[in-house]
């Protein structure tokens, strides 16, 4: 994912970004610039690869300047080059990136209809074209910078130069991270605290959506609505970690919120946005033939391949096989040169998991692993790797491996479905584009925090508690149990909602929560049948619907979560936010040691 880095300083700036930018290359990239302003004249230089690259460059151009902003870029929207490595410059204004701009390709149009050329294929060049737009047309810098966020939809964060003030950084984030910090007489802004740490004293961290105005003597500070608002300076304490957390209680917090950000990024390293196809596995041409899909996992990452199992039947129209790695390793199957096994890991390190894939491996056509950490055995012991990049996931409880397992299973499903020939051109643009709008979607339902807090105030004082989902959220209602007996250690069950009348209706009375995924889609009104029957016992039902569902209903008996209304194609991923906001809540009201529950471990590297 990008890096950002911006100063304000008495002194020269470029050695100092150069230096942060070393320290964000973690966070994985393909380019890297620098811009500052000199003279009145914006001065940038821009490379390919490596930061190497670009400290050659400036040492045979020197870069002056005592403000100035860096950004190491991770390729999303056009390939790795110098054409497309930030910061990108038009006219007055310079800026750096980080995120994905959902609505680019319409302000592109919208521009180019204008006459406005682009030297780029970056959504990053379509907002500094934009702001320059305005600046054009006679807004200021300030009301430019404010006119173009507001036209932007998607998450971001931004840090903004513009060549008549030189004594200013404009930034903002949306779902995306962005913090100031504070050194003796500099300020600096970056895409976290901990590549700042040896330079700054304070920080702030900045809420979603803050708009900041920045100067070495003022830090102004206002919400989207262009109100001015405070925010708290931290002392920065480096051994705290506070640093890594930044404003959020515990680190599953943070990874929830992360959601957008990473998905946005685990599913546009496979869309080619010129095409508007997916590109994956180049090496896997041929997929006619197959005879089966073998989906192998543990916990959460395995009903990562449930979910999947859904779209693999329905798109790529082979037989699909999902089974914990636990029992798959033991059970006495027979293998095809005609099978793919595809094994899904966080860690990628899960001696389960890595020993079903060793089971199989040489047995099948070949062997793919979906995972986080690249460097781990199951994706070295593996013939193909599909990184997630859903950067380090603290928290035991897996939030954001989850979503962005889903981001590239689903990318996944699509491009073998092209490649079966199964897919029809507008079909492919549908899906491509939904996923697109996810995480604009996840922004919108992860702000609405007070609806989570209710449902886990009534569910933190019950002993057992039932998932219900059916069709494609039946695998959600898994996660969503999952979730919480993990942090919470109240005892939930995840089930499919025809099935409880064969038993667990058993259960119901006026002490059990029953928590429902009902999406309006082609089970809705079996689902709230499954419902009734648990409100004709005394169960109190919490459900998770859509508006359209919501006045379906239209029972002031259920306590309702409402959703926006998207397409059944990623309604998994989008349940999975409530559920895990939900599960956090509830844990959080109990007091329970969030990040690290009792006798789990993050990286299960035994049997
Ligand atoms: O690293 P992995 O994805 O292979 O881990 C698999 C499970 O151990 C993991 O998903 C576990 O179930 C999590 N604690 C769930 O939140």
């Amino acid at each position: 994912m990008c890096g950002i880095i911006g100063i304000l300083s008495n002194k020269e700036v470029s050695s100092t970004i150069i230096d942060v930018l070393k320290k964000l290359e973690y966070r994985g990239y393909d380019s890297a610039g620098i811009a500052t302003i000199f003279d009145n004249e914006i001065r940038r230089q821009r490379a390919k690869g490596k930061i190497e690259n670009l400290v050659n460059l400036i040492s045979e151009n020197d870069l002056p300047g005592t403000i100035g902003i860096g950004h190491t870029r991770w390729a999303t929207h056009g390939i790795p080059s110098e054409d497309n490595a930030h910061p990108h410059h038009v006219g007055s204004v310079v800026g750096v990136h980080n995120g994905i701009i959902e609505n680019f390709r319409e302000i592109k149009e919208e521009l180019i209809n204008k006459g406005y050329k682009f030297q780029s294929d970056t959504d990053t060049e379509v907002i500094i074209q934009l702001c320059s737009h305005y600046i054009n047309n006679g807004y200021n810098n300030r009301d430019a910078f404010f006119k173009t966020i507001g036209r932007l939809e998607g998450a971001f964060a931004l840090c903004f130069m513009f060549k008549n003030d030189e004594e200013k950084l404009y930034v903002t984030r949306r779902s995306a991270p962005l913090v100031i910090g504070y050194g003796k007489k500099d300020v600096f802004v970056g895409s976290d605290a901990v590549s700042l740490s040896n330079l700054i004293e304070s920080v702030i961290f900045l809420d979603e959506d803050d708009v900041a105005i920045l100067s070495k003597k003022q830090t102004n500070i206002y919400d989207k609505l262009g109100e001015r608002v405070d925010r708290k300076k931290k002392s920065v304490d480096l051994n705290s970690d506070i640093i890594s957390k930044g404003n959020y209680q515990h680190f599953m917090l943070k990874e929830i919120h992360e959601q957008p950000e990473v998905f946005g990024y685990a599913t546009s390293s496979f869309i080619n946005f010129k095409t508007h196809k997916i590109e994956m596995l180049n090496e896997i041409k041929e997929l006619d033939n197959v005879d089966r899909l073998i989906f192998v996992a543990c916990g959460t990452a395995y009903f990562a391949c449930a979910v999947a199992k859904f779209w693999f039947e329905k798109y790529v129209k082979v037989p699909v096989e999902i089974d914990v790695a636990s029992e798959f390793r033991y059970r006495d199957t027979s293998f095809s040169k005609n099978e793919y096994a595809i094994f899904v890991s966080q860690s990628g390190e899960t001696a389960d998991t890595l020993a079903a894939l060793r089971k199989v491996k040489g047995k099948v056509k070949k062997t793919i692993s979906v995972v986080n950490v690249v460097e781990s055995s199951i994706a070295r012991e593996s013939e193909f790797v599909l990184p997630i990049k859903a950067g380090p996931e603290i928290g035991v409880a897996s939030t954001k491996a989850f979503t962005a397992q889903l981001a590239v299973l689903a990318c996944l499903a699509i491009n073998f479905s092209n490649k079966r020939g199964l897919i029809s051109k507008k079909e492919n643009s549908e899906l491509i584009d939904e996923l697109v709008s996810v995480p604009g979607i996840m922004s919108n339902i992860i702000k609405k925090t007070s609806i989570y807090k209710e449902f886990a105030r009534k569910l933190m004082k019950a002993k057992n508690a039932l998932f219900l989902g059916r069709g494609i959220l039946y695998p959600l209602a898994l996660e969503a149990a999952l979730k919480l007996k993990e942090i919470s250690y109240i005892h939930a069950e995840g089930y499919p909602s025809g099935e409880l009348k064969h038993g667990p209706i058993a259960l119901v009375d006026k002490k059990m929560p029953v928590i429902c995924f009902a999406p309006v889609n082609n089970l809705f009104e079996k689902t709230i049948s499954n419902v009734q029957e648990v409100q004709a016992r005394n169960g109190k039902v919490l459900l998770i619907t859509d508006d359209e569902g919501a006045s379906r209903l239209n029972s002031s008996e259920i306590s309702m979560i409402k959703l926006p209304k998207f397409s059944n194609f990623i309604s998994p991923i989008i349940y999975a936010i409530p559920s895990q906001l939900i599960a956090y809540y509830t844990a959080l009201y109990k007091g329970t040691d969030i990040d690290k529950p009792r006798n789990l471990a993050k990286s299960v590297t035994v049997e």
